[in-house]
């Protein structure tokens, strides 16, 4: 059996500032891997939970979906968002994804956009994202010889991307993608619309505003996209309750650029940082697909999701009652040296790659196939283009526990 139950290292795990410090993050997670990788963590503000490091004890607790529940917190949240995201639920509103539900629903809901993220429905969107990755590089050019490559391209590309699939108007693109800083970032000082649960909750209600109204209009007028398939998906005969189907629109038009752009953003820094794996992509672009997965794991865009237990059990010998959380820490899970050999060294041609950033079982991430697909097409455009690029200031990370990576990366460079 592992010892210490109780490590203070693993208390970072509940503080957002400790995101923005790599360096202090691993060294926290490494001696937890190592001495206590499933530590029970009590902080002030927040709900006492089991910190879990280990990729094999992640992937295990994934994979039994009966004994580990999504329900009733599927993240880490302060103490008092969660009492008032129950308070609401219970009272029919508040905010429920598919990360939030257990099967069967969840398996009934996640068919409604399942069929949009398949390979064959990607095939079919190529041509546009290499199209779009293109107009991104090319903006690359417009705005150099620097520029803030968050603010100008990691960003946006991905944002038009899934917005454009989602079926909503350019001009509303600005708008989402403050909501979701403000919804993702709400720990950051740069972002936050404010830290109480009641402010986060604006935030919701905003992003629900916005699509009750296309709800209306889809319905009304459909049409071929995604947002539409929602609006109109049946359910036991009728349409989707509104919350469900809200909550279904948020998590599209949130988890499907933030997390992208992390890793974009986060794969040019590891390899402006990494100059040799620069050059061997450069010169071995057969290697774009390995590259890619590499990114994804290192920059672990998704930082943890929760799971309850419905029955007293144990994780590595270490007792857990029903009803206690547990924390599942991909960026821990992803630089496990049981699983990665030199897990901190970035690797293009790291093969195999058998990294936990989209997570693992039932709620694999839907959009894991888009999201290797922009990475993958911008990355070929940009490689044979760029002649040279080193970091022109400090690269910033956002504070957050859940999803993040790079607000700054700030870039001199030279394209052909
Ligand atoms: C590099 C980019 C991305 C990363 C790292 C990422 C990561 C994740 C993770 C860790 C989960 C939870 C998996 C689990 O609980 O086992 C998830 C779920 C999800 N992701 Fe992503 N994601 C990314 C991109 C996207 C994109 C582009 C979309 C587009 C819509 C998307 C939509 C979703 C949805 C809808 C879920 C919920 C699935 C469910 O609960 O059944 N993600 N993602």
């Amino acid at each position: 059996m592992s010892t210490p139950i109780i490590d203070d290292a693993a208390r970072v795990l509940a503080d957002p500032k400790a995101y923005t410090d790599e360096a202090r993050l691993h060294a926290a997670l490494s001696h937890l891997r190592k001495n206590a990788p499933v530590s029970y963590v009590d902080v002030p503000d927040y709900r006492p939970f089991w910190a879990v490091t280990k990729h094999a004890d992640i992937m295990a607790i994934e994979r039994d979906n009966e004994l580990w529940i999504n329900a009733p917190r599927p993240l880490l949240t302060t103490a008092a968002t969660d009492d008032l995201s129950q308070a609401n639920l219970a009272a029919g509103g508040g905010l429920r994804t598919l990360i939030h539900m257990d099967d069967p629903l969840h398996r009934d809901i996640r068919k409604i956009g399942a069929d949009w993220f398949r390979p064959k429905a990607m095939r079919a969107l190529k041509t546009r994202v290499d199209e779009l990755a293109k107009i991104y590089v090319d903006k690359m050019v417009g705005a150099g010889p620097e520029c803030d490559f968050v603010e100008e391209v990691a960003a946006n590309f991905p944002l038009y991307v899934i917005l454009s699939l989602l079926g909503l108007p350019e001009s509303d693109f600005g708008r989402m993608r403050k909501l979701t800083q403000e919804m993702f970032g709400g720990d950051d000082d740069e972002f936050t619309r404010g830290k109480s649960p009641q402010e986060l909750h604006e935030v919701i209600t905003d992003f629900f505003r916005y699509f009750t109204a296309l709800t209306a209009e889809r319905r009304k007028n459909p049409t071929e996209d995604l947002a539409s398939a929602i609006a109109n998906a049946r359910i036991d005969g009728g349409y989707l309750n509104d919350i469900d189907c809200l909550s279904y629109y948020v998590i599209v038009a949130s988890a499907g650029h933030d997390t992208t752009s992390a890793a974009i953003s986060g794969g040019l820094l590891a390899l402006i940082e990494s100059p040799d794996q620069l050059v061997r992509l450069r010169e071995q672009p057969e290697l774009m697909g390995t590259a890619v997965e590499e990114m994804i794991r290192w920059t672990t865009p998704v930082k943890e999701f929760m799971r309850t237990a419905t029955a007293d059990t144990e994780v590595r010998g270490i007792p857990i009652k029903a009803g206690e959380s547990a924390l599942l820490s991909y960026v821990s899970a992803n630089r496990d040296e049981e699983v990665f050999d030199d897990p901190f060294r970035f690797d293009v041609g790291r093969d195999p790659n058998k990294h936990l950033s989209f997570g693992y079982g039932v709620h694999f991430c839907l959009g894991a196939a888009l999201a290797r697909m922009e990475i993958n097409s911008f990355f070929t455009e940009l490689m044979p283009r760029l002649a040279s690029i080193e970091l022109a200031g400090n690269a910033e990370f956002v504070a957050t526990t859940f999803v993040g990576g790079l607000k700054h990366l700030p870039i001199r460079y030279s394209l052909r």
